[in-house]
């Protein structure tokens, strides 16, 4: 077998640290354009190789998973959310997978439509007032208000109460923390105690909005008893008859909360981006739902008459997938594309950079919803697009993402154009999620029906 591949070369001790610390989806990238399917990488203390072929990809996330744990960058998102389904491992995961996984099963889902619909009707609603005034709002703030209502109405059947206006820039603040701190691998991370403060109350914030979610329900068990906090809330051990400690249950409401609300959002955001910088899209958009509803609100059963509406999501989490990079650690030895990955070693899954390489989409840089179509799909290998991982540990909550996504875009595109503020800077922001650096100012529009 092979030595270690090439990679970039970094700085004598840190490596590739500072520059991946700057840019991590340019430094990926330019690595997998210069050295092909596997490269190496020495990130400060760690060393793994950053993978890019599809069937290396597979191995590491599927056919050989039970080798891999997620890696130690996840630390620092455990310190926030606590080892819970995203984030622990073997057979305690397992176990928090089962518990939650009927909740996820797509007639289950297809049940929580009317409630996903109704929200995006209501923040419809509400718009009716910002369009009138033509003044900009940040659509990603908007987007992450209406996917955290659903989550919490749907999954929960829970409010926010207090906690409805401060959740958000509670979230935002550890978003900031836990991204900046993500590739510190061991250097300690620096921050201001004024910093630090801030991130501690924003944690305060959080678990206050958790512990009012459950104890609501406590309050008032009669609701229905089939939704996922109630299978979280009773769900027993198979050996010890036990119920999940107060903690765990606390960890998993935290992680379905943020893990629900803030990824769907993103893809949205980046949904109303692209189709403000491409008439032609909005256009094709604004002519399937019109036609396919004929002025109805849309509703589960109209999904399958959208199928344009789809791509155009699709699209957009191939360029700007929400989840944009995640990494695993080897239990023992592997091989990966000819050389030995070393047991304690990681492997870097990067969708932001699978979804754009060339050998597999043409013009990768161009939104072209058209890909996705069944024709233009049908030879492309699953895995150079993942926008919800693979193998044991994707998203749970995938379907549920997917089918909300498409019922917002139908309600939005029904009524409403967005056009970007002229002139504002977007920019991809890599933390744990992809945001955009400066929020995405919009100015809402109500729609004249034509398709010029
Ligand atoms: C567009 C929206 C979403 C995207 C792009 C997304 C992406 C992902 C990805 C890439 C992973 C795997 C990470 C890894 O392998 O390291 C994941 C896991 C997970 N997601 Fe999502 N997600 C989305 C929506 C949701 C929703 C709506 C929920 C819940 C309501 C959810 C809950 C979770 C959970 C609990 C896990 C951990 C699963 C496990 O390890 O068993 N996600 N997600």
């Amino acid at each position: 077998m092979k030595a270690v591949p090439p990679g970039p070369r970094g700085l004598p001790i840190l490596g590739m640290l500072p520059a991946i610390r700057r840019d991590p989806t340019g430094v990926f990238m330019s690595a997998a354009r210069r050295f092909g399917d596997v490269a190496y990488f020495k990130i400060g203390p760690r060393r793994g190789y950053l993978i890019t072929n599809p069937a290396d990809v597979r191995h590491v996330l599927q056919d050989n998973a039970r080798n891999y744990h997620k890696s130690p960058l996840y630390n620092k998102l455990r310190l926030s959310l606590g080892n819970g389904l995203l984030t622990s491992e073997d057979e305690f995961w397992l176990r928090q997978r089962r518990i939650a996984q009927p909740a996820f099963h797509r007639q289950r889902v297809a049940a929580l439509a009317s409630v996903m619909a109704d929200a995006a009707q209501d923040a419809a609603n509400q718009w009716q007032t910002l369009a009138s005034r033509g003044q900009p709002v940040d659509v990603a703030e908007e987007m992450m208000r209406l996917t955290r209502t659903v989550v919490v109405r749907a999954l929960l059947g829970a409010d926010l109460g207090p906690f409805t206006d401060t959740i958000d820039e509670a979230w935002t603040i550890l978003n900031q923390h836990i991204g900046e701190s993500f590739w510190s691998l061991g250097f300690s991370d620096r921050f201001p105690p004024s910093k630090y403060r801030r991130f501690q109350a924003a944690r305060a914030i959080l678990r206050g909005a958790v512990d009012h979610v459950i104890n609501q329900r406590r309050r008032n068990p009669s609701n229905p008893a089939t939704d996922l906090l109630s299978m979280l809330m009773s769900a027993r051990d198979e050996e010890t008859g036990e119920t999940m400690t107060d903690e765990q249950l606390r960890v998993e409401v935290t992680t379905f909360l943020l893990a629900g609300q803030e990824t769907t959002s993103l893809a949205l955001t980046w949904v109303w981006y692209l189709l403000s910088q491409h008439a032609d899209a909005q256009r094709r958009l604004e002519e399937e739902i019109d036609t396919a509803l004929n002025g109805r609100p849309p509703e589960f059963n109209d999904l399958v008459n959208l199928p344009y509406t789809r791509m155009v999501i699709d699209e957009a989490m191939r360029l700007y997938p929400p989840a944009w990079g995640f990494s695993r650690q080897a239990l023992a030895d592997d091989r990966l594309g000819g050389f030995r990955l070393p047991r304690g070693w990681l492997a870097f899954v990067i969708p932001f950079v699978l979804h754009r390489l060339p050998g597999y989409w043409k013009d990768p840089d161009a939104f072209n919803p058209d890909r996705f179509s069944p024709e233009q799909s049908a030879d492309r290998p699953k895995f150079v697009y993942l926008p919800f991982g693979a193998g044991p540990r994707q998203c749970i909550g995938n379907q549920f993402a997917l089918i909300e996504a498409h019922l917002v875009v139908a309600t939005i595109v029904q009524r409403y154009r967005l056009r970007l503020v002229p002139g504002h800077r977007v920019e991809p922001w890599p933390l744990i999620t992809l945001r955009p650096r400066f929020g995405m100012p919009m100015v809402i529009e109500r729609r004249t029906h034509t398709y010029q």
